[in-house]
């Protein structure tokens, strides 16, 4: 039975990324910041962590001891919406630690347990990440998930010698809390394109930024 871990897991993409792989048949790894009634009666693993929390970033890989299939770096947060006060800067440093910084810490130090299945690395990114596609306004969490980019793509050379692809998938916008109900797809539309992308994922994808029907995404 192969296995993924999933980051946020408790709702929205993450909940839907977690539903869809434990109905196939996998073992799943939900990470979430507090117990979750809906995870538990997905009856997959649950691990706390709240990625916000350096220490239990980095020691976090400790408790994952098998062959780790695939890693959804999924967690993120779009606040602060700006960078205007002293409140916002400090809502600013959380967010790149919990959209940047995490994924990876946490994805580094699970390499060798991704490498051991020959396993793939994915962090959900954003065409708001983009600085080839740049739009207005929501600066704080464009260079969160541009930030994430970069480390996701140096991440990708670090995998290569054990050929782990790393790959930077954008979701669509979704109707989640984060997307609001205005959004175009649903998670399980979304979820579903993503997982047959992931599917077809071989190392030389690695190191790509695409949307979740294949195409690449300017940087
Ligand atoms: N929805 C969209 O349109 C859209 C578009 C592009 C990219 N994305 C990306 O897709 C991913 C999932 O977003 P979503 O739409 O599902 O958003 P969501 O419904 O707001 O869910 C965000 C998830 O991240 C978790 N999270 C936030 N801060 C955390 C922390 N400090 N530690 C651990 N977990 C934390 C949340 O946990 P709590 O419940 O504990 O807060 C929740 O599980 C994010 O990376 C987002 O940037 C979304």
């Amino acid at each position: 039975m192969p296995t993924v871990l999933i980051t946020g897991a408790n709702r929205g993409i993450g909940l839907e990324f977690a539903r869809q792989y434990s109905s196939g048949g996998w073992h799943v790894i939900a990470t979430a910041r507090q117990p979750n009634a809906e995870l538990d009666a997905l009856g997959v693993t649950v691990e706390l962590l709240d990625l916000a929390d350096p220490d239990a970033v980095a020691a976090f890989h400790r408790k994952i001891e098998a062959p780790l299939d695939l890693l959804i770096a999924n967690a993120g947060t779009n606040q602060p919406m700006n960078g205007d006060t002293a409140e916002d800067a400090r809502a600013w440093q959380a967010m790149m630690m919990i959209n940047a910084i995490a994924p990876y810490v946490l994805a580094r130090s699970l390499l060798p347990r991704l490498a051991d299945a020959e396993g793939k690395a994915i962090a959900i990114s954003s065409g708001m990440g983009s600085i080839g596609d740049i739009g207005p306004g929501w600066v704080p969490y464009r260079t969160s998930k541009a930030a994430l980019n970069m480390a996701w793509a140096s991440l990708a050379l670090e995998a290569r010698p054990r050929s782990v692809p790393c790959v930077l998938l954008s979701p669509g916008w979704v109707k989640t809390r984060m997307g609001g109900s205005g959004a175009q797809i649903t998670a399980e539309q979304s979820v579903a394109d993503m997982r047959a992308l992931i599917d077809r994922l071989t190392i030389e994808d690695s190191g790509k930024f695409m949307r979740r029907n294949g195409s690449e995404i300017p940087w």
